[in-house]
């Protein structure tokens, strides 16, 4: 029997009837055409399928739709802003991290989610990070060089933005370096 879910995916509320067995990433693709998220394995192994729910990389082939019901997702669709790239999209293009492009939404949604909770992460920091994410093209030495320039660009533009007049001093979500 179908459950009705709540989900709130890149902004945009949407209220759909799931079977109780279908995937996140499924109802994703499936249900929102958000093709963006792709499917390598599966099994959990690949995270080619990885989204945030709730600020998290999950592996959405691990998760079911249902789980997701009340909650925030976000999708390698809901990056870009206004017309420009999100930080991390650029800056996979300028440091080439990627080629084929497979497991690339899945690295950059795995990558956002840490730089959500640290602005600042060592190169082992984001190895470990992305040890759940395959990658058979690149060698992953350019995925990590994209993390490192997008964290530097975010935190400059965490920088960039104006003290209110209250005289709050904190960046924004970041941690003092
Ligand atoms: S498709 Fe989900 S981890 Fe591979
Ligand atoms: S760029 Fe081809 S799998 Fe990563």
């Amino acid at each position: 029997m179908k459950q009705s879910i709540r989900v709130t995916v890149n902004g945009e509320e949407h209220t759909s009837e799931v079977e109780p067995r279908t995937l996140l990433v499924t109802y994703l693709r499936e249900n929102l055409d958000l093709t963006g998220t792709h499917i390598g394995c599966d099994t959990g192994q690949c995270g080619a399928c990885t989204v945030t729910l709730n600020g998290q990389p999950v592996k959405s082939c691990m998760v079911l739709a249902v789980q997701a019901d009340g909650a925030q997702v976000g999708t390698v669709e809901g990056l870009a802003a206004n017309g420009s790239y999100h930080p991390i999209q650029q800056a996979f293009w300028d440091k080439h991290g990627l080629q084929c492009g497979f497991c690339t939404p899945g690295m950059m949604m795995a990558a956002v989610g840490l730089l959500e909770r640290n602005p600042n992460p060592s190169e082992a920091e984001i190895r470990e990070q992305l040890e759940g994410n395959l990658c058979r093209c690149t060698g992953y030495q350019n995925i990590v060089a994209a993390v490192q320039s997008a964290a530097e660009a975010m935190r400059g533009a965490a920088v960039a933005q104006p003290v209110s007049a209250g005289g709050a001093t904190g960046s924004a979500g970041g941690e003092e370096e």
